[in-house]
């Protein structure tokens, strides 16, 4: 989703600029800007696609100039297509005032409708363009480019951060967050703004994590945090963030989806780290007793984790458990209390409809709890409890690694609030906790290998059905979201046993089904449905432990481990045959179309 940064300080800040925007690409974006001020005036440059092209444009146009202020944005289209006049930053009519935005203003038509009255035109699509012209509206009315945009933003409805720069005060850039992400990093005479971190990491890991309606002012040498509402002055704490940035680098592989699956058993070792001790998982910083519900909730692939943890904790620690997608349980009529735990999982932490959830879940009185990766997001500074998942960054858009990182903290809470610790059961999965790093390592070059001879199997199918029981049903879901999203070809994911109902009638030769098994009570009824495929002629290919024969046509057999734990060496088997049919199919891997990475608008 879009990404905004801005700079001030003694050094260019157009070079910062575009180097910050090269970094947050990975976020999915269509569009690119840039503005600087120079001699009190600005100048914007904008390009459709790449950051790269608008590089070339600043380099064609603007060679030899520097400013110490600048603001830049990638777009995600919500408002208007992707195009030069929408794309970001956006002007007031009378060009004083310069502004990048991420997220949406809800009254957008109520505040144009009041601009049109006074004359102002528009010729953005944008709600972005409607906003920057209420801001400098309201500051002709108040006398002052602050006062007119504290009137502005406590007028104004959505989610949303901005960031801006007004030729009424061009020592200054100004702004501010509610429901969107932006920090602010705290560098050697220069300060940062950023949706993401990894924008200024390089220069600086002093950060401010700022919270809704606070106000930024940032001059050369000194910054000002306050209330929207009250005026009043915030001390924030500057906190050290101990972020890795060569991991956020692609290292030699040819994608960062690539290094992100190979880094999968590295992440199983240190998510378990702190966890796994004396032959017993203790999360310490949760309460011993068990909650008496679990209302999970979570969007995309976090989502699918969050269902795989379902069959976890109900299975070891007996504790009902619904799991909901975020968009849907934040406009619904709820029944919940106290007595619920609502937990929400996301990578990024930003995800407008897990954040509102977790808004609504405290408003609710309920416990709350996040399976978070980003340290300092919006959502582990709303809730109760955070279990990191430590996965480090993941650049390319399609989940990986994340995902794995997710299910360890689920399986973690499971054998957390485990009924019985002195049960065989458990004694199995913490030993095969303890080898299981080792085994996905040794495993990953040859699921590689066998991945990329079956997506010259794939490649030209048309549609693929993902079939699974039990733990292997959210693996099936998302095995045919990972398709989707890389290759852009069709795939359902289904319970094999609902084959039956509906979606049987799409069989037919050019169908391609790819079965889950695990050696377990559903092997056998998932292979039913295998027949049943077959007989109307669809083609199979059953992913299965090592000594489980099935009659599909074919048949990928992975090493065997203990139960469910078989899911952490199914999930890279499915990324990577996804990922090998992508890199046959030429799509752009890490970045696939129309996607963002931290999806930030509702
Ligand atoms: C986007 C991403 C997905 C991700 C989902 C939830 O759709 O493309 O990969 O699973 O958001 O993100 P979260 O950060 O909340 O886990």
């Amino acid at each position: 989703m879009c990404g905004i940064f801005g700079y001030i300080g003694s050094d260019n800040g157009i070079h910062y600029t575009l180097e910050a925007l090269q970094l947050m690409e990975y976020r999915g974006y269509d569009s690119a800007g840039i503005v600087f001020e120079e001699e009190k005036a600005f100048t914007l440059i904008k390009t459709v696609g790449k950051v790269a092209e608008l590089k070339k444009t600043v380099n064609t146009r603007v060679a030899n100039t520097t400013s110490s202020k600048a603001l830049g944005h990638t777009r995600w289209a919500t408002h208007g297509i992707p195009c030069e006049k929408n794309a970001h930053p956006h002007q007031s009519n009378d060009g004083s005032v310069v502004i990048v935005h991420n997220g949406i203003i809800e009254n957008y038509q109520e505040l144009r409708t009041e601009l049109v009255a006074e004359g102002y035109s528009f010729i953005s699509d944008t709600d972005t363009e409607i906003l920057v012209n209420y801001i400098e509206y309201m500051a002709q009315k108040e006398g002052g480019i602050k006062q007119g945009l504290v009137r502005a933003l406590q007028h104004v409805k959505g989610a949303f951060a901005i960031a801006l720069m007004s030729t009424r005060d061009t020592s200054s850039i100004y702004a501010m967050r509610r429901g969107a992400p932006l920090l602010l990093g705290i560098g050697k005479g220069e300060y940062f703004l950023a949706s993401d971190m990894c924008a200024f990491l390089q220069h600086t890991n002093d950060v401010i994590f700022l919270d809704e309606n606070e106000l930024v002012t940032l001059h050369d040498t000194e910054y000002s945090i306050e209330s929207l509402y009250t005026g009043e002055r915030i001390d924030k704490s500057i906190e050290s963030v101990d972020f890795d940035i060569q991991s956020a680098q692609k290292q030699g592989y040819a994608h960062y989806m690539l290094k992100e699956i190979y880094e999968q058993p590295d992440v199983i070792e240190q998510s378990l780290i702190g966890k796994l001790s004396d032959g017993k998982i203790v999360l310490s910083h949760l309460p011993k007793e068990q909650p008496p519900r679990i209302h999970i909730i979570a969007c995309g692939t976090s989502y699918y984790a969050g269902l795989w943890g379902k069959y976890a904790i109900e299975e070891l620690a007996g504790i009902p458990v619904e799991v909901e997608i975020a968009s849907e349980f934040r406009y619904r009529k709820k029944a919940l209390d106290k007595n619920t735990l609502v937990l929400a999982i996301t990578q990024s932490g930003e995800t407008a409809d897990t954040v509102a959830g977790c808004a609504i879940a405290r408003e609710l009185g309920c416990k709350t709890m996040a399976i978070c990766n980003v340290v300092g997001s919006t959502i582990t500074r709303m809730v109760d409890t955070v279990l990191y998942t430590q996965a480090g960054p993941e650049i390319s858009v399609a989940s990986t690694k994340a995902m794995t990182s997710q299910m360890i903290a689920l399986l973690c809470i499971a054998l957390h609030y485990s009924s019985n610790r002195e049960s065989e059961q458990y004694r199995e999965y913490i030993g095969g906790l303890q080898h299981l790093a080792s085994t996905v390592r040794d495993i990953l070059p040859q699921t590689e290998k066998i991945a990329r001879q079956y997506a010259e199997l794939c490649k030209d199918k048309k549609s693929f059905f993902y079939l699974g029981r039990g733990y292997c049903y959210p693996l099936a879901l998302e095995g045919a979201l990972k398709l989707k999203e890389l290759t852009y070809i069709h795939a359902e994911g289904y319970p094999a046993g609902e084959m039956k109902h509906g979606p049987i009638a799409l069989v037919e030769k050019s169908l391609m089904t790819i079965a889950l098994l695990f050696d377990d009570e559903f092997g056998e009824k998932t292979q039913s449905a295998i027949s049943e495929i077959q007989a109307r002629e669809g083609q199979v290919i059953a992913i299965a432990p090592l000594g489980l024969v099935t009659t599909a046509d074919f048949e990928w057999h992975l090493p065997k481990t203990v139960d469910l734990l078989q899911s952490f060496i199914m999930l890279p088997a499915l990324q990577l045959l996804s990922y090998s049919i992508a890199c046959l199919l030429d799509r752009n891997v890490d970045m696939p179309r129309n996607l963002a990475k931290s999806v930030t608008v509702e």
